[in-house]
């Protein structure tokens, strides 16, 4: 069973997502992790992330691999575990500005489809899950929620681990990403036609999770 789940940054995807894999045993795929990686990898390079050619080139020479961990995936970028590394708001601007690439999405999207193929049994998070890599997954959800909310789900986060950050940037740059996620032309974020929109506006995280959850063993009882 191919469980795809699919929204915007932070808009509590990849808990959910960590949360079913948890809850049914299955393997918890996060592909946001593998633009992230590549784009650490550019960042490192010193490269400028909209030159194209440039960051194709330094891809040919990549090695990406996900393996499961107790809190989600580790993460390794040419042998080097980088999942920590990966996790900062610069990173994902990165990864975002990459992911417009075709070939980029070409190379991460084959190796998606067969970290799920092998497992039988996955929750695949990300941009473009049910719609490209698994137009066919059991369960399709796009988790959504306002920009504001999100903002400040993220600010919280930061604030709790310590950080002095300042919610109005945050809140821009969350709506920045949307804007590139959303506006490329190869894959842009957006609902599969048969995916359950679940907005998580104002809603619990255990509310959010017993609804997924329904949804879930519903198609399980129908398989
Ligand atoms: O989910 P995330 O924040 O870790 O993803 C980082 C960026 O990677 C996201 O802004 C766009 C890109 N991405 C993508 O294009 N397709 C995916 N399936 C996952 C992530």
């Amino acid at each position: 069973m191919i469980i795809a789940i699919d929204g915007p940054a932070g808009s509590g995807k990849s808990t959910i997502a960590k949360m079913l894999a948890r809850e049914f045993g299955f393997t918890y795929i996060d592909t946001g992790a593998m633009y992230r990686a590549v784009a650490l990898k550019v960042k490192r390079a010193g490269i400028d992330p909209s030159d194209e050619k440039a960051v194709l080139k330094l891809m040919e020479n990549t090695d990406i691999k996900l393996e499961p961990a107790e809190n989600g995936v580790r993460v390794f970028l040419d042998g080097e575990d980088v999942s920590g590394l990966i996790r900062t708001e610069e990173i994902g601007k990165i990864a975002s500005q990459i992911a417009r690439f075709s070939q980029v999405r070409k190379r991460l999207v084959q190796m998606q489809r067969e970290l799920g193929l092998k497992a039988k049994n996955a929750v695949i998070e990300g941009r473009d899950t049910g719609t490209v890599i698994f137009p066919d997954a059991d369960v399709k959800i796009f988790m959504t929620a306002s920009p504001e909310e999100r903002a400040n789900r993220r600010y919280r986060e930061l604030v709790q681990r310590g950080l002095d950050v300042s919610y109005e940037k945050i809140l821009t740059e969350i709506k920045e990403r949307d804007r590139l996620d959303e506006t490329r032309k190869d894959s842009p974020l957006r609902p599969a036609e048969d995916a359950v929109i679940i907005d998580t506006t104002g809603k619990e995280l255990n509310q959010v999770f017993q609804e997924v959850l329904q949804l879930v063993k519903k198609r399980m009882t129908q398989k």
